[in-house]
């Protein structure tokens, strides 16, 4: 708990580091998970897509394109290809060379010292891969959420419906950007299989904290890129702030 500007005291809110601390360093790469690890993130949000070989890859876009030196859908390349690829010299070149995690590698390498919020980015275009992620967090024993911090989140509503019989004790997200997801019935909806309701910060108003509490989900909202917005959010008592900038959202600044 820390101090709000006004004196009182600041409700515990969950630091997501988005993509890493995408403000500082490549999104989605060791880098910038790691950073966001030494910045004391809650969580890192990851985004999970698949390779043509049908390996899970964490990258944001469907292409390769804005963030690394390739070309190309990643589910036309094989995890051969996307490893080849730069996605660190785009950012800056401090960070060439850094390559495309898999999903397994940041799951073997983060948890237990971090939460991972996971999104799956587009999973209408990788017909199966809730399953597999399904077996990747079975397999680590991360289908039980008293252990670890992991939730798992996607704007595809269907995708989270099926995650969520898939992996029942796992907490599940859905992430809206429309005003028409905030209605009652859209939430009333959403709260018979998702534990989090993650509307972008514009969207967000301490009457829709109030209503989403009401139906037993917490609430996230990004991307917070500047102290004003996270201020405003923490304000309206959200659970969690998704912010490219951790130390925005630290409550020791
Ligand atoms: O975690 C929320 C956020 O990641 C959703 O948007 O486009 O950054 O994946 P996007
Ligand atoms: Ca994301």
């Amino acid at each position: 708990f820390a101090d709000d500007l006004t004196g009182g005291e600041r409700k515990q809110v969950d630091n997501v580091a988005h993509r890493g601390a995408a403000g500082y360093a490549p999104e989605n790469t060791i880098a910038g998970f790691d950073l966001a690890v030494d910045m004391k993130a809650d969580y890192i949000e990851i985004d999970v897509q698949k390779s043509k070989d049908g390996e899970l890859v964490v990258i944001h876009d469907t292409t390769v394109d804005r963030t690394t030196d390739g070309t190309g859908k990643v589910g036309d390349l094989t995890l051969k290809q996307l490893k080849s690829l730069d996605a660190g010299s785009w950012k800056d070149e401090k960070f060439a060379g850094e390559p495309i995690p898999t999903f397994e590698e940041i799951l073997d390498r983060y948890y237990g010292k971090v939460g991972i919020l996971i999104e799956l980015k587009a999973p209408q275009l990788y017909p199966g891969i809730e399953e597999q992620v399904a077996e990747a967090l079975k397999k680590r024993n991360l289908d039980k959420p008293q252990n670890e911090k992991i939730i798992i989140q996607s704007f595809n509503f269907k995708s989270m419906k099926k995650m969520n019989k898939l992996l029942p004790e796992v907490p599940i997200g859905v992430l809206t950007s429309n005003h028409t997801d905030t209605t009652t019935e859209a939430l009333q909806e959403f709260s018979t299989y998702a534990d989090w309701f993650n509307p972008n910060y514009g969207n967000v108003s301490k009457e829709l904290v109030n209503q989403v509490h009401s139906l037993d989900m917490q609430i996230g909202s990004w991307t917070v890129r500047s102290q004003e917005a996270a201020d405003l959010l923490f304000e309206m008592e959200v659970d969690a702030i998704i912010s490219d900038y951790p130390d925005y959202v630290d409550p020791r600044n």
